[in-house]
């Protein structure tokens, strides 16, 4: 199995990245740290435990660490504020436990004594010797870019590549050019871009192309007969919610949580569905043969008076001549990150 960290803002996209993290057989997962982002510090922190400790088998829950993050950015002011994920991220989602179930208090009470970048380190000495890591990366870049700087010797031996979800070509959703989590913190994403070990970004372009429409969300209630035989439900679904019953009740939180997005993302932006970025980047650690991609030279804009944040790539290779050729070699002298650019999107929904 691929050992995997997952350092996040959850987030609706974020809350199944996570799921995808404890659940796709061929991932383990390390750790979970969280970041500012699409809310507070706390209320990142605390919504990694929700979600950890409502859908993990108790060995999970017990093994797998959560460490709070960086509350700011790098340089620039916080961006976080009210978003298309609500004021604390997951409000209104059912089916998670909360501060009154023993294992969440116990387990919050531990991450917010925690440091992501020591968390990461830690977990990057646990491994054998030879052994590396994957860190996926599905909030602002700031607790990555600080562990790269810190410990750069863990980072070249221990991480075997980052996978983040950031960046655009040409496009944004939190400016018209720069997309979220490079905006949070453009500094931390320039360092994490440059950083010298494979760093593989997963992009708007990409995430776009995979929205959860009204049909696959038709099929997360009802099932998908052919790949996932129904389970029986196991307790009362519906709560409050207006949303048809479920199958089970892991079905009507996915439910519940995507519903808000999918309000939110048709109010701001009038899509027919949310993309669920985040997941995307998982997908790609346990599933490389879905997408395809391609090296390029990316830089972030770090002065730009309009365009803060966007990601610059070099889809023509204007730099070629000035760049290392070697594609075997990493970070600020070459092609700096590999870009995904397409997915078979019906077999990731599945
Ligand atoms: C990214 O920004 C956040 O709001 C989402 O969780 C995702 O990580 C998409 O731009
Ligand atoms: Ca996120």
């Amino acid at each position: 199995r691929t050992k995997v960290w997952l350092d996040c803002d959850p987030g609706r996209d974020d809350l199944v990245a996570i799921l995808l993290a404890l659940h796709l057989p061929s991932l383990e997962l390390l750790g979970l740290s969280s970041v500012h982002g699409n809310a507070t510090i706390e209320h990142m922190t605390y919504n990694a435990v929700r979600v950890l400790c409502s859908f993990a088998t108790p060995e999970q829950i017990a093994s797998t660490p959560v460490h709070k993050g960086a509350e700011r950015p790098l340089l620039v002011r916080p961006k976080e504020g009210a978003s298309v994920h609500g004021v604390d991220g997951l409000g209104g989602v059912e089916g998670l436990l909360d501060m009154s179930d023993p294992t969440v208090a116990a387990k919050q009470a531990e991450a917010l004594k925690g440091n992501a970048i020591l968390g990461l380190a830690d977990a990057c000495r646990g491994l054998q010797d030879g052994e590396q890591m994957t860190l996926i990366a599905t909030g602002s870049l700031t607790n990555v870019a600080l562990f790269a700087q810190v410990f750069p010797d863990l980072l070249v031996d221990k991480v075997a590549r980052i996978v983040a979800m950031a960046g655009a070509e040409g496009r944004g959703n939190k400016s018209p050019v720069a997309e979220s989590n490079v905006y949070c913190d453009p500094h931390a994403a320039s360092i994490v871009f440059d950083a010298p070990v494979p760093v593989i970004l997963c992009p708007l372009n990409l995430t776009h192309t995979a929205l959860f429409t009204p049909t696959i969300h038709r099929q997360l209630l009802e099932g998908l007969p052919s790949h996932f035989p129904p389970t029986p439900p196991l307790t009362p679904t519906n709560g409050n919610s207006t949303l048809p019953r479920a199958l089970t009740p892991l079905r009507h939180t996915l439910s519940t949580n995507l519903a808000f997005f999918a309000e939110a993302y048709k109010a701001k932006y009038g899509m027919e569905g949310p993309p669920l970025h985040d997941a995307l980047a998982v997908a790609f650690v346990s599933h490389p043969e879905l997408f395809k991609g391609k090296r390029y030279r990316v830089d972030v804009e770090l002065s730009g008076t309009h365009s803060l944040g966007a990601t610059v790539v070099d889809l023509w290779e204007y730099q070629k001549a000035s760049l290392d050729p070697d594609e075997s070699n990493w970070g600020r002298n070459g092609k700096n990150v590999l870009i995904l650019e397409s997915v078979d999107a019906a077999a990731f929904w599945r």
